[in-house]
């Protein structure tokens, strides 16, 4: 198939890339610098060629404080993006797939967070605008879908980890921060403080599992959002525990900041759909994928930063 992936050089979209090319797809990879979504125009350049496929996954975010900080920014950003994105689509590929990446933040925080739960309640406060444009983007495919009968699938991802995360120096995802400040903290001697209570829970899933689930979903469901999700959740304590165990620190020696941002108290996204779309999703017990993240963190130095 010809495959177009946006957000090609993200956490998810490198490894999402060497599986379709591997599958032996086609595949034009675009990023911030070959083809910035802000634009009107950007994609126009790509209209020559018909695609079978379009995995939308650019967005501009990042993780920790960073939404609270951006509102604005990230509003205006990221409605661009995706705008241009679905105009481009209904209009000059419209026989293509379009498959995007929703988010577990648009959930509001008392529902059960299955996915026809996406669109109602309210999205927590600090995730709010972050959260909104993941949920314009969708009704955006389906207000396409409606007008013109294009197809989409929304998937909804929940923390992804693994190796090949990014150390350029920006905010990380809370599993990778533990993980720095855990290695630093056996490495280094620095304090170990982690934020809030340690007892918010989150669940995580291995990017590799949710590769070969996402390629398996295109192939099952049309027209839909479905969640991937780990389908269990931990509280930072127990992620603190199991980290401490591979790097050999000890435990105790973790201090917590309760006047620190930690944002929803628990999110573990209803898995029971892809359970029956895939019945054989399995993602790795946690043990084995923090084990493979904490060997990468060592090799790309990425504790150093
Ligand atoms: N990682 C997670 O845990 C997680 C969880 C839930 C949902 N998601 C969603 O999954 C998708 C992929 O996530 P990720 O972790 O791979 O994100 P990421 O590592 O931050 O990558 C973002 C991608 O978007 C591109 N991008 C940013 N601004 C752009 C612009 N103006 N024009 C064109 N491209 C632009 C970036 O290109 P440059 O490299 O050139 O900047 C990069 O390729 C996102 O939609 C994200 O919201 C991720």
């Amino acid at each position: 198939m010809r495959i177009l992936v946006t957000g090609s050089s993200g956490f998810l979209g490198a490894p999402l890339c060497r599986a379709l090319e591997s599958d032996g797809h086609r595949l034009l990879q675009l990023n911030s610098r070959n083809c910035d979504l802000t634009k009107q125009a950007s994609l126009e350049q790509f209209s020559g060629e018909r695609y079978d496929l379009v995995y939308h996954l650019a967005a501009w975010t990042q993780a920790g404080d960073f939404c609270l900080k951006h509102p604005g920014e990230q509003w205006v950003i990221n409605q661009q993006i995706n705008t241009n994105l679905l105009a481009w689509w209904a209009e000059r590929q419209p026989q293509a797939r379009l498959v995007f990446m929703g988010t577990s933040c648009a959930y509001a925080p008392e529902s059960d967070l299955s996915e026809d739960q996406y669109m109602d309640g309210e999205p927590i406060d600090s995730l709010y605008t972050y959260a909104m444009t993941k949920r314009m983007l969708y009704q955006g495919a389906r207000a396409l879908h409606r007008q013109y009968g294009l197809r989409y699938l929304c998937a909804v991802p929940s923390t992804l980890y693994g190796p090949g995360y990014h150390t350029d120096g920006r905010q990380m995802h809370f599993i990778f921060d533990l993980i720095r400040k855990i290695v630093r903290g056996k490495e280094l001697g620095e304090p170990v403080v982690l934020w809030g209570d340690g007892h918010q829970r989150r669940e995580i899933v291995f990017i590799d599992d949710f590769v070969r689930a996402l390629l398996a979903l295109v192939e099952k469901a049309d027209n839909d959002i479905v969640n991937i999700g780990a389908g269990e959740e931990h509280s930072i304590r127990a992620f603190a525990s199991h980290i401490c165990r591979i790097v050999s620190y000890p435990e105790k020696s973790i201090a917590y900041d309760t006047t620190r941002y930690v944002g929803a108290t628990s999110k573990c996204l209803n898995v029971a759909k892809i359970r029956g779309l895939l019945p054989e999703y399995s993602p790795r017990p946690l043990e084995d994928g923090l084990r493979a993240t904490i060997a990468w963190f060592y090799e790309a130095k990425a504790w150093q930063q």
